[in-house]
């Protein structure tokens, strides 16, 4: 497997955990405790500061080269790249209505639950989409130049902020709680 889609599943797997936290703490919270709320706000940062800047990049030039080959349908390529305007800017507007939660104003529990929702099932299917259509393809078509091409020069000395070791001050309970849940679920696999 190339190094880039190593790296784009391994983020995958990072990205599917919080995928899991926002369903589960939208769906344990029955009023607007703050610690929930600081917790989906500071995954809505990661999320809008990170993954859709650098993730989501490289995808979208994953896309266009094999267009240029024909080594995708169309209909799949502009599939994803269209997921991923969404989940940007759905990323953006759940952040300001998180924010805008945790600070007291008068927001509608019931609608801002049900946009972490569904945006954690859109991030959720966008993975799913690029790791049976994307991934394969690029794995069978791509060749060097693409790669280079292809690979975020500016992004390469990017730090991820939560999951690459050094961990962020401001994502520490965030990481903290991550890193309990994949524990607990690991621990129920092998129970
Ligand atoms: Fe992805």
């Amino acid at each position: 497997m190339h190094t880039v889609i190593e790296r784009l599943h391994t983020e995958h797997v990072r990205l599917a955990r919080l995928v899991r936290l926002l369903d589960s703490q939208s769906f344990l919270r029955t009023d607007a405790t703050v610690p929930n709320i600081e917790l989906l706000v500071d995954a809505l940062f990661y999320l809008t500061r990170f993954p859709d800047v650098t993730h989501h990049t490289i995808e979208d030039r994953m896309v266009e080269r094999l267009l240029a080959r024909k080594a995708l349908s169309v209909e799949v390529g502009r599939e994803i790249e269209e997921q991923h305007v969404i989940l940007i800017r759905d990323g953006r507007d759940l952040l300001r209505d998180l924010e805008s939660a945790a600070r007291g104003e008068n927001m509608s529990q019931e609608l801002v639950d049900i946009h972490v929702r569904l945006y954690a099932e859109r991030l959720r299917h966008n993975m799913v989409v690029e790791e049976l259509t994307l991934f394969p393809a690029a794995e069978r078509s791509l060749g060097d130049e693409d790669w280079r091409a292809i690979e975020d020069k500016e992004a390469q000395g990017q730090c991820d902020p939560l999951f690459d070791g050094q961990v962020a001050e401001r994502f520490a309970e965030l990481y903290r709680v991550v890193t309990a849940e994949a524990n607990a679920a690991c621990t129920e696999e092998i129970l």
